[in-house]
């Protein structure tokens, strides 16, 4: 069975195809390069629409997610918004910038979550959510993952995503939590 993963995010990819790894076997997954406008008002409205836009022009059933981080004490700011802040700008700017505007916030205040819906499109949407709790660093920190990794350490953790190995956050991220969910939905169909 053949499966269109649209996203252009090569770092995204990368993550998807580790944590969905098990089941990879059963799959042709092609990787398509995709840029739509995420105008939606939810996650879930912008993943739906890339997924149905990369079925329809492929006919192949399609993967597509939207992800993003909220930070409680900027309400407003990231969120479904996330890959629009300061969208000229590098990550290292932006997450300079966020630790700027959170420079007076305490400890207990810096609390933030990133959220991620996968769907999967086969002519009806097949939607699957993954949310990983935690709080704003100090500084940043970290080398790995991507985006505003550098600054979020995961409940639980004293590091930032960006100083845990990519296998260590495939196994609590947002998107893996969610990409999960959708290999065991896709396990189940192949049945
Ligand atoms: P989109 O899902 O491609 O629309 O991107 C969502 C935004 O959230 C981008 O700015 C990403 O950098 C950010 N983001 C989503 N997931 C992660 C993650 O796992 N680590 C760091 N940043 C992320």
């Amino acid at each position: 069975m053949k499966i269109v993963l649209a996203t252009s995010n090569s770092h995204k990819i990368m993550e998807i195809k580790d944590i969905i790894k098990d089941i990879l076997d059963k799959f042709e997954l092609l990787a398509m390069k995709f840029n739509v406008e995420e105008n939606g008002k939810t996650y879930e409205e912008n993943a739906l629409k890339k997924a149905k836009i990369a079925y329809e022009k492929t006919k192949i059933p399609s993967i597509a997610d939207d992800s993003g981080l909220t930070i409680d004490a900027l309400p407003d700011l990231l969120g479904i918004k996330s890959a629009r802040f300061m969208e000229e700008k590098s990550y290292e700017e932006k997450n300079m910038t966020l630790l700027k505007m959170l420079r007076n916030v305490p400890d207990e205040e810096r609390t933030a979550r990133f959220t991620c819906v996968a769907v999967f499109y086969d002519g009806s949407p097949h939607v699957f959510k993954g949310v990983m709790e935690g709080k704003i660093s100090h500084e940043m920190r970290g080398k790995n993952g991507f985006g505003y990794d550098p600054i979020f350490i995961p409940e639980g953790y004293d590091k930032t995503t960006a100083e845990l190995e990519q296998s260590e956050k495939n196994l609590i991220s947002h998107r893996a939590k969610a990409f999960r969910n959708l290999a065991d939905y896709l396990k189940r169909i192949l049945k």
